[in-house]
């Protein structure tokens, strides 16, 4: 084996992609450690990695799912929505932010956020709306105003939740992404700062939203196989109707590998938006969101033009090899979306949303790479 056999790198047309994986000898030899185990789920590699994961955000626990989907979703029930809960979320986010709101019966109240400077949840959108539950989602892993949502949360006895799907490495006033909020969820899908293929991180202190979660990860069950597998009683009892969301000791040990390059990564990624942000100082039409990108995880690389020459922008880079992408597509114009709560405007997200454009950035982008990006940017202007 090569070991370039099943790549698709090079099969692709673009010059520049929008991302691509680091993935070292360290990966490889992890899971096949695993492969030779002779125990596939959730077991030691899973324990260990949620030890590390917990340690690294600062949380008591941490929680090891098959997806930040599916943790979201029980994160949602651990923390206590469910029929007729308001939970106030941005439409400025992905789909599976606002997904298992539904799922759990609660009720969507969309908020706008702050501006083209700061595309979070606006605070003052907690100050206006009477809500049960608040989801707070850091946009590219700035987590810029949660303080301020956290406070008026807590003076109005509004529950906050983190989607820390952007945020690994973030730092804010000297916390990390989860530690604000009852419950934190961290994806690590293929393209995050750090992955697991597909995967996703419950983070929190508080011990009964923990045992709850864990539960209802694994069917609702009493006992695990594993604890059964090593000598535990083989009786088990369901006490709560739970779903199979588990992930693999393939995972697990591949994710314990990534979480310990992270910060190297993260440097990485915080040099080359520095170069970005210095080529890209000074041209008008071009505004780059958020300015303390020394504490973020740096997730994208967010730019925005003029709505109208958007599109034309996108197609020119893309003529030239370089991919790029939107984020987001605010969640409150999906038609299923419109189909369960009707036709709303929000005018600040729309606004914002159809001037971003996500320019390329990875560990392994080059500064030479940046130069081009921004030049044909600049050209396309
Ligand atoms: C903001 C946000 N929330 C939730 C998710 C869902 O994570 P996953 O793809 O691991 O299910 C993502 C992933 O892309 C995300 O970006």
């Amino acid at each position: 084996m090569t070991g370039e056999e099943g790549s698709i790198r090079g099969k692709n047309s673009w010059k520049i992609p929008l991302f691509d994986l680091s993935i070292g000898e360290e990966e490889k030899e992890a899971v096949l450690r695993v492969l030779s185990s002779g125990w596939l789920t959730l077991g030691e590699e899973t324990y260990a990695f949620e030890k590390e994961f917990a340690r690294y955000v600062g949380t008591k626990y941490a929680l090891f799912f098959s997806s930040g989907t599916t943790a979201l979703h029980v994160a949602y029930i651990a923390a206590g929505i469910g029929k007729g809960k308001k939970v106030l979320v941005p439409s400025y986010t992905f789909i599976s932010t606002v997904t298992p709101v539904i799922w759990c019966g609660g009720e969507i109240v969309f908020g706008e956020i702050e501006g083209e400077k700061n595309l979070n949840l606006s605070s003052e959108e907690i100050e206006e709306h009477d809500v049960d539950f608040v989801v707070f989602v850091p946009i590219g892993g700035f987590m810029n105003g949660i303080d301020r949502v956290k406070s008026i949360a807590d003076e109005k006895g509004v529950t906050l939740i983190e989607d820390c799907s952007h945020a690994h490495g973030s730092i804010y006033r000297g916390k990390r992404c989860g530690q604000f909020g009852k419950v934190g969820v961290y994806s690590l899908y293929s393209n995050k700062n750090i992955t697991t293929g597909e995967g996703g991180m419950l983070v929190t202190d508080d011990e009964e939203v923990y045992r709850r979660a864990k539960l209802l990860r694994s069917h609702g069950m009493s006992r695990l196989a594993y604890e059964r597998y090593r000598g535990s009683s083989e009786f088990y009892d369901v006490v709560e109707i739970g779903y199979n969301y588990r992930a693999t000791e393939m995972q697990a040990a591949l994710g314990r590998v990534q979480l310990r390059k992270l910060e190297l990564y993260n440097k990485k990624r915080k040099d080359l938006v520095k170069y970005y942000r210095e080529l890209l100082d000074g041209i008008d039409k071009v505004k780059v969101p958020f300015s303390n990108y020394e504490h973020s995880s740096n997730y994208i690389f967010s730019v925005l033009v003029p709505s109208d020459r958007r599109d034309s922008i996108v197609a020119g880079l893309a003529e030239r090899g370089i991919q790029t992408s939107w984020h987001y597509r605010p969640v409150h114009t999906f038609k299923v979306i419109k189909d369960i709560i009707g036709e709303i405007t929000l005018p600040v997200t729309e606004r914002v949303a159809f001037q971003e454009i996500t320019l390329p950035l990875y560990p392994e982008m080059t500064t030479e790479m940046v130069q081009e990006v921004v030049s044909a940017l600049k050209d396309l202007l």
